[in-house]
C-alpha cells in the first residue's frame, strides 16, 4: 500500500505537472509542497481529529467570513486558498489564450483531470464522467436508464435529496411504473436501516432500480451503502448511489460502496471551484443505460453519457490543486475531525430534555453534519423560528431542512476551519434554547 505522503505526492505531480499546456502547468506550487510538509503527520485520524494545533494549521489556509458563526458549510465548500489562488489564475490565462488553449490542450487536459478524479476515487478512467454537477449526473442516468416497464418499480426514500426524489417519481410516472416511497427512521443504528431497506426489499419483489443516498443532505445521516447495495444486488436491483455530500465529508472508495451508479460533484468537500460534478458507471454497466442523444461511441467510456458542452474551463482544470488540497490534510484525518466536532454538540444536545437529534444514533452512521429539532415542534413555521433564533440571539447560522417524512429539523454542518469554540457557542446556544421551555 502507497504510504500517505507518496499518495500526496502522486496527487500533487498530477496537479502540477500534469496538464499538457506549459502555460497552465505552473511547474511549481510551493503553496501546496508545503502544505504537503507541514501536515505531514504519523499519528492517527482519531489522534489528529482531536489536535488543535493541526487544525490551526489547516484554518489558516482558509479565509473565514466575519459576520457569524456559520454552521451552513453543506451548501457547497470554501476553496483553500491555494486552490482559489490557481483558480484565478487559471480563469486569467483561459481569457488570454481563448480558443487557441480550448482547440489544441482542452481535450489532453480534460483527460487528465478525469484520471486525477478516477484515481482519488479508486475507478478506473473509463468508468468517470466530468459534470458539471451531481444533478446533471444524476438527470442524465435518470433519463437514459433503459428498460423499466410497468411491472416495475423503483424506489427511493425520504433522506434522499428532495429534487432527486422528484425525478425518481417522474421516472416512474415516463413508464407508469410504481414509484415506493420509503419514510426511514428519523434516527436509529446502523442495523435499523438496514432493516428498513431488507424490509421494502422484501415486501417490492418487482423492485428494479433504486436512489440510495451515501450521506443525507438533511441530517448528515450515512447511510450503511455496501450492506444495503449488497442486498439489492441480489435481488437484481440497479443501484445509484448519490454521493453528493458524502465525498471528502467521509473517506472512502468506489469498492467500499459496491454500486452500479454514482453521481458527485467536487464543489462541496472536496473543495473544487463550484462547476464541477462526476458520474461513476461501473464497469460493466453501460448498457442499461443509453448514450447521451446522439452522442458517439459504444460502451468503452462513461464519458459519452453526458455531453458538458462549453463549461467552466479553469474550474475543471483547478480540479487537480482540490484534490491535492484535500489528500494533504488526509480524507480519514478530515472525516474524523468533522465527526469529532458533530459529537461535540450532539453529546451536549443528547443530555438535554426538549431536542431531538436526528440521524445517526452511532458512529457508524454520522458524519460531520448532524440535524436536530426541538421535540414536538416539527413544522416549517416551528423550526424556521428557531433557525431565526439561533442566528439572530446567538449568532450562529444553520439551514431549515424540510423533506424528512417525520418533519422538518435543522441541519449542522462545521467546517475543517470551525472552531470548538464555534462549536461550544452552539452548544450553549442549545442549552438556553432547552432550558427556556
Ligand atoms: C445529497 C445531495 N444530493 C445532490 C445534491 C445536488 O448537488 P449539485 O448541486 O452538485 O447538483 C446535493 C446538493 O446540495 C445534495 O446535498
Amino acid at each position: 500500500m502507497q504510504s500517505r505522503r507518496q499518495l500526496l505526492k502522486t496527487f500533487t505531480t498530477l496537479s502540477l505537472g500534469g496538464l499538457s499546456h506549459s502555460v497552465f502547468a505552473s511547474g511549481e506550487d510551493s503553496t501546496i509542497n508545503e502544505l504537503v510538509d507541514l501536515l505531514h503527520t504519523n499519528a492517527s485520524p482519531q489522534a489528529v481529529a482531536r489536535d488543535e494545533s493541526y487544525w490551526n494549521k489547516v484554518s489558516r489556509y482558509y479565509l473565514k467570513g466575519t459576520d457569524t458563526i456559520n454552521l451552513e458549510q453543506g451548501y457547497w465548500g470554501k476553496m483553500a486558498l491555494p486552490v482559489e489562488d490557481e483558480y484565478i489564475r487559471l480563469t486569467r490565462k483561459i481569457n488570454q489564450e481563448m480558443a487557441w488553449y480550448a482547440r489544441k490542450h482542452w481535450s489532453d487536459d480534460f483527460k487528465q483531470v478525469k484520471q486525477t478524479v478516477a484515481r482519488a476515487l479508486g475507478a478506473e478512467v473509463n468508468e468517470i464522467a466530468l459534470t458539471r454537477n451531481a444533478t446533471e449526473s444524476f438527470v442524465n442516468l435518470i433519463t437514459q436508464y433503459k428498460g423499466l416497464q410497468k411491472q416495475d418499480a423503483v424506489l427511493w426514500a425520504d433522506v434522499d435529496y428532495p429534487s432527486f426524489q422528484h425525478m425518481m417519481q417522474w421516472l416512474a410516472n415516463e413508464h407508469k411504473a410504481e414509484g415506493i416511497a420509503l419514510s426511514l427512521p428519523s434516527s436509529g443504528s446502523k442495523q435499523d436501516f438496514i432493516d428498513a431497506y431488507t424490509a421494502a426489499f422484501q415486501q417490492h419483489p418487482n423492485l428494479k432500480l433504486m436512489l440510495l443516498t451515501h450521506t443525507s443532505n438533511q441530517h448528515g445521516l450515512t447511510l450503511p451503502v455496501k450492506e444495503i447495495a449488497a442486498l439489492a444486488k441480489s435481488k437484481g436491483i440497479d443501484v445509484i448511489c448519490d454521493c453528493a455530500q458524502s465525498w471528502g465529508l467521509v473517506n472512502f472508495k468506489m469498492d467500499d460502496l459496491g454500486v452500479d451508479w454514482a453521481v458527485f460533484n467536487l464543489h462541496k468537500w472536496i473543495g473544487s471551484p463550484v462547476g464541477v460534478g462526476a458520474l461513476y458507471m461501473k464497469a460493466g454497466t453501460l448498457e442499461r443505460v443509453s448514450p447521451f442523444p446522439g452522442e458517439a461511441g459504444g460502451n468503452e467510456s462513461a464519458q459519452n453519457r453526458v455531453h458538458i458542452a462549453t463549461s467552466d474551463f479553469a474550474a475543471f482544470l483547478a480540479v487537480p490543486h482540490a484534490i491535492a488540497f484535500h489528500f494533504a490534510i488526509g480524507g480519514e484525518n478530515k472525516a474524523e475531525r468533522l465527526r469529532y466536532l458533530r459529537s461535540r454538540w450532539v453529546d451536549v444536545a443528547n443530555t438535554l430534555p426538549n431536542i431531538e437529534v436526528l440521524g445517526a444514533a452511532d458512529v457508524d452512521g454520522s458524519s460531520g453534519m448532524g440535524g436536530f429539532r426541538i421535540k414536538g415542534q416539527v413544522t416549517q413555521p416551528q423550526v424556521s423560528a428557531l433557525q431565526q433564533r439561533l442566528e439572530n440571539e446567538f449568532g450562529v447560522f444553520t439551514v431549515v431542512r424540510q423533506d424528512l417524512a417525520s418533519g422538518c429539523n435543522i441541519r449542522v454542518t462545521p467546517q475543517v476551519f470551525t472552531t470548538l469554540a464555534e462549536i461550544d457557542t452552539f452548544a450553549n446556544a442549545l442549552i438556553n434554547i432547552d432550558k427556556a421551555l
